[in-house]
């Protein structure tokens, strides 16, 4: 069985001295738990490296620049990642897509250098509103992971996450519902499966984000098609995200 992978994303929130906190709070608690993950801002990833050093718990960039280095004022490589701790990295996130222009393009450049890196990319797909009210869901999903996996085999694909990630459902309080989410889990294996030629034994995750909470991660998490969670909001919160945690550890 593929452990259900659970990854906190703190966006733009919290000082280091609080992303410490949360972080010892995780790992007084969690220290041997597989399948966490936490992605503080970037003035977070070291000082929180030093704390979830020797634990279970990992550690996700939430975006970088595809280029490795050179004059690209304000931006951070994967390589910096890494040397702070990151073994993940969230790439595609709606919010680069709708505020700071990322594209399928540029989504695809950096899955790549993430697998040259080994570093577990966990690219994020997902509608808008308006898209799923016109009937386009399926169409978007299927161009972003055309454009974001081209070039990569099936075997390279058994290294990543997806996370499907509805934008309607994104800080909303408005969940996917189970069955709404597992018809697009079930899109997207398929699409991993007859488009870029992954087999089901290779065991690629597909994690489920928008609104994920306390209350509404239990009937989420007991679906076979969905291997985890991407967290925000309730991610913030120790008692909140430990709580989905717990309930992504239930058979
Ligand atoms: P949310 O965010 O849980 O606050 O809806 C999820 C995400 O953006 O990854």
């Amino acid at each position: 069985m593929t452990i259900p992978l659970v990854i906190g994303n703190w966006k733009m929130n919290m000082l280091a001295s609080e992303a410490c906190d949360l972080a010892r709070s995780l790992v007084d608690r969690l220290s041997a738990v597989e399948g966490v993950v936490i992605a503080p801002p970037f003035t977070s990833l070291y000082p929180v490296s030093q704390i979830i050093k020797g634990s279970s718990l990992g550690l996700a960039g939430q975006n970088f620049h595809f280029e490795s280095k050179g004059a690209y004022t304000g931006e951070v490589s994967l390589k910096m990642l890494k040397d702070v701790g990151c073994g993940y990295a969230l790439i595609g996130h709606s919010e680069r897509r709708q505020l700071f222009g990322e594209t399928d393009e540029t989504v695809n450049k950096k899955v790549h250098l993430a697998m040259q890196m080994g570093i577990t990319a966990v690219v994020c797909v997902g509608e808008t509103g308006e898209q799923r009210k016109a009937g386009e869901t399926l169409s978007v999903i299927e161009t972003q992971l055309s454009g974001g996996l081209a070039g990569l085999s099936g075997e390279s694909i058994a290294h990543l996450a997806i996370a499907y990630e509805p934008v309607w459902a994104i800080g909303t309080g408005l969940n996917a519902t189970p069955e709404q989410a597992v018809d697009i889990h079930k899109f997207i294996r398929k699409f991993l499966f007859e488009r870029q030629g992954f087999s089901e034994k290779m065991g690629a995750r597909i994690l489920y984000g928008g609104s994920v909470t306390p209350e509404n991660c239990a009937e989420l998490l007991r679906e076979e098609e969905i291997n985890g969670a991407l967290v925000g909001g309730a991610s913030l919160n120790f008692e909140s995200f430990y709580a989905i945690i717990k309930s992504s550890l239930e058979p």
